[in-house]
């Protein structure tokens, strides 16, 4: 059930909106602040305070890469892997953080410290390659910087 504080920040929330249905993702990110991800339950949840149904609202959920279905680490660290930060040899940073930190693209560390997860361009391509952790986007990342800046976030 909402918390009282999720019901407020989320009646904050749609107040920008003409109708509720177009804060979807506005809800989904303000209750995954406080639960860390968005659970089935959390999704009807929201869905019903939303008045619409849970599959559009997992329609959206699932469009939107920065909502988790999923439970995630303290931490999630998003590879870019488009075009610029292909060129530019993310490969590379991708196989060295997969290698530190005995993680796989989808998966979490299991101290429950990293998410790895894909994602498409991050609008940094002059910094290629790029990658977002948590809500902070590293440029001109490097095999041998990747550790340096992973390790910023216990
Ligand atoms: S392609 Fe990676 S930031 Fe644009």
């Amino acid at each position: 059930m909402l918390s009282d504080t999720e019901r407020r920040e989320l009646e904050e929330a749609v107040k920008h909106y003409p109708d509720k249905r177009g804060a979807a993702i506005d809800a989904l990110l303000t209750i995954q602040r406080r639960r860390g991800w968005i659970s089935d339950d959390s999704l009807l949840e929201i869905a019903q305070f939303l008045e619409i149904t849970v599959e559009e609202l997992d329609s959206v959920a699932t469009f939107y890469n920065l909502v988790f279905r999923k439970p995630v680490g303290r931490h999630v660290a998003f590879m870019c892997d488009s075009i610029s930060c292909w060129i530019k040899g993310c490969e590379r940073v991708q196989e060295q953080i997969k290698k530190l930190y005995d993680v796989e693209l989808g998966q979490t560390t299991s101290d429950g410290r990293l998410t790895l997860l894909p994602i498409a361009c991050l609008g940094q391509c002059g910094r290629a390659p790029a990658m977002m952790i948590d809500q902070d986007v590293h440029g001109d990342v490097t095999p041998d910087t990747i550790e340096q800046i992973v390790e910023k976030y216990k």
